[in-house]
């Protein structure tokens, strides 16, 4: 038998990145097997991010780090894939000549082409083709004898929304949505082969799912069929835009219990006129109707958000009127970020930049806000019963089993045994901690 060769992959950003590198070291098993150190590896694969600036920035402080192992082994093969790669394609030949391959959003799914071609040609091959009419090749998983409790599912890749502050759809290309079969096929395989109970389906805007596509279900529909797969318990998805969030989907979330009571909903600014020129498509207004039916018709609903502040042209008033909606909203948790110039993105041109230490004060007095906000909401648990499907054991503290809540909290909890990975159990919260809630196991519903 030939020894297997190693690669080591390396993975900033979000859910969707993390997706595609479990893809890519399936397209490579038989082959490549991973390492865990970049020291050790034959091929080293960055997988980057460029939504926001400082990611982007981690790329290239990384980079160097892998310049200095091909120097000592130079047959070893480097590649950078994701969105820096999309964006930046031969340039990042010419800036870091080292590098083997550029693999593109959509590029990296011929990956073991890719890696002939290198071999025969002996330089550099970049893939940042982006097609209009692309399908997401389906990549399964081919068992595991490590089991898992949740598994990424992509559902859709791409943007067509266009807010002006973002990247992605020039870095992901145009909306495209897989068909619901591959979909069902890939989940099906995950829950027989590697033991997942959770998915969680990704997409830039999973709300808008199918909707390009003739015959495809809605998102709402899909998830209902999704619900229909025996031996899955929970399903998230993530990210949802607030523009796209129909009736319909508010039933789903709410009535199917195999949809789990939390949803990731970008506001990103609380000024009218900040949403208008973001191209956000709703008002202030519209966002806190939609909350308000998300929460008549589920009341337990974990609601979690995106904010930017510094927006250019954004104003104290404006700024103040972000600062309202959490309040009115109150969130469960939101991910805050000073709005940075984006390659492509139309607010690059745009005037009245905010300064550096604007937005830092700003940033600092959204978390301030925010902070007590979720200190309430983890307060509120204390004394209730909750369903938890269990991860495993907790890493900070062996003698704790960990899991979340269907609406997306971490619990860590102590109980009578150790080895309930995978299973839904009902645990009563007694204390909230920083980031996650304490509690102790009271029985298990679903082994
Ligand atoms: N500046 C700051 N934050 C941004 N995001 C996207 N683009 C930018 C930018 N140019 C944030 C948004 C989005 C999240 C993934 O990243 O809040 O929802
Ligand atoms: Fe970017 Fe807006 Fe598309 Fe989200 S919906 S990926 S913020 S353009």
């Amino acid at each position: 038998m030939v020894a297997m060769k190693k690669v080591y992959i390396k993975t900033f950003g979000c859910q969707m990145n993390e997706n595609d590198s479990e893809k890519v070291l399936l397209l490579l098993s038989g082959e490549y097997e991973p390492v865990d150190r970049a020291e050790e590896a034959d091929l080293i694969l960055i997988n980057t991010c460029s939504v926001r600036e400082k990611p982007e920035h981690k790329l290239y402080s990384e980079i160097g780090r892998f310049r200095d192992i091909k120097e000592k082994r130079p047959d070893l093969l480097v590649g950078v894939m994701g969105c820096v790669a999309q964006q930046e394609g031969e340039a990042l030949i010419r800036r870091f000549p080292f590098i083997d391959l550029v693999l593109g959003t959509q590029g990296f799914y011929n990956i073991r082409e890719a890696l002939k071609r290198v071999k025969l040609e002996g330089k550099p091959v970049v893939l940042t083709e982006l097609r209009e009419d692309f399908t997401i090749p389906l990549v399964l998983s081919k068992g595991s004898p490590q089991k898992r409790v949740k598994a990424f599912v992509t559902i859709m890749q791409g943007c067509d929304n266009f807010c002006t502050y973002c990247v992605v759809p020039y870095v992901r290309g145009r909306e495209i949505s897989r068909p619901a079969e591959e979909i069902l096929t890939e989940i099906e395989t995950l829950v027989k082969e590697e033991g997942v109970r959770e998915v969680i389906l990704l997409g830039q805007n999973v709300n808008s799912y199918g909707q390009k596509e003739r015959g495809y279900p809605d998102f709402a529909e899909l998830l209902e069929l999704i619900s229909q797969i025996e031996g899955l318990l929970r399903i998230r998805f993530t990210t949802s835009h607030p523009k796209d969030l129909s009736a319909k989907l508010i039933r789903v979330i709410a009535e199917n219990p195999k949809v789990c009571k939390h949803i990731h909903l970008p506001l990103q600014a609380g000024s009218n006129r900040i949403l208008q020129r973001m191209n956000r498509k709703y008002t202030k207004e519209e966002y806190l109707d939609k909350v308000t039916k998300l929460r008549e018709q589920c009341p337990e609903i974990g609601i979690t958000s995106d904010i930017i502040v510094g927006f250019p042209g954004e104003r104290e008033e404006d700024f103040k009127e972000t600062l309202e909606m959490l309040e009115k909203v109150r969130f469960q948790e939101i991910f805050s970020f000073k709005y940075s110039d984006r390659p492509f993105a139309a607010a690059t041109k745009f005037k009245d930049k905010i300064p550096e230490e604007e937005k830092e004060r700003r940033l600092k007095k959204v978390h301030e806000v925010q902070r007590r906000i979720t200190e309430e909401v983890y307060g509120s648990y204390v004394g209730k019963e909750v369903e938890v499907l269990v991860e495993g054991v907790s890493e900070k503290d062996k003698t704790k089993l960990t899991g979340r809540t269907t609406t997306n909290l971490i619990v860590n909890f102590t109980a009578p045994r150790l080895d309930l990975m995978g299973a839904l159990v009902k645990v009563l919260i007694e204390e909230p901690g920083k980031h996650s809630l304490k509690g102790r196991y009271v029985e298990t519903l679903v082994s």
